[in-house]
């Protein structure tokens, strides 16, 4: 498939699918992707741009969420994850820009987050988990009914979704140098208007 600039929201979609059975696992990159694609719209706003520009910028941070994880059911180890992940799209020919944030989304790999899009995508993907699971905890099961306020509220509940990292969350805000209510505001909303998509 022929990649109009090194890259596209389709096949990073196919890939990640292709590579991962997961449906969590999917599920996290779509979410995670819609969020780093909200982010890619505030970018083409404060640039000025418009239309089919626009629509690009955010479609190229839409592709880096969507392949953050992609390699990690194959290659779950930090020797592997992101890396063997990384050298395959370089090899596909995806643009380095992206490339550089999908390595600096993982702390270990050395690569820190220094562009626009490295810090959306570090921000996004641990947030992502965490609202996914405010959500499955509603009695209805879906973002839509998940507020900031109480998203807040259980980021200090040590005993509610202990596996993801407050710190990360912080930081990730801290990174974008935006507070942390905007922060969760803006990947809830970008992830409620991608509910039915998200099975949330
Ligand atoms: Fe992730």
């Amino acid at each position: 498939m022929q990649m109009k600039d090194g890259f596209s929201a389709v096949r990073a979609e196919a890939l990640l699918r292709e590579w991962t059975q997961s449906a969590s696992l999917v599920k996290h990159g779509l979410a995670v992707a819609r969020c780093t694609e909200s982010y890619g719209t505030r970018e083409a706003e404060r640039c000025g741009m418009n239309g089919e520009e626009a629509l690009r910028l955010a479609e190229f941070y839409r592709c880096a969420g969507l392949l953050h994880d992609f390699d990690y059911e194959r290659h779950p180890t930090p020797e592997e994850h992101p890396f063997v992940g990384v050298k395959f799209l370089r090899e596909q020919g995806w643009p380095e820009e992206m490339l550089h944030a999908i390595l600096a989304h993982a702390e270990y790999s050395g690569v820190t987050p220094e562009t626009h899009l490295d810090k959306a995508l570090y921000a996004s993907d641990e947030l992502a988990g965490f609202l996914t699971a405010c959500a499955l905890v509603k009695p209805s099961r879906t973002i839509v009914d998940v507020e900031v306020t109480g998203v807040v509220k259980k980021m200090k509940d040590k005993a509610f979704a202990r596996a993801v990292k407050r710190e990360d969350i912080l930081r990730g805000a801290e990174l974008l140098g935006i507070p942390l209510q905007e922060h969760i505001g803006n990947c809830l909303h970008a992830m409620q208007q991608h509910a039915e998509e998200l099975g949330l």
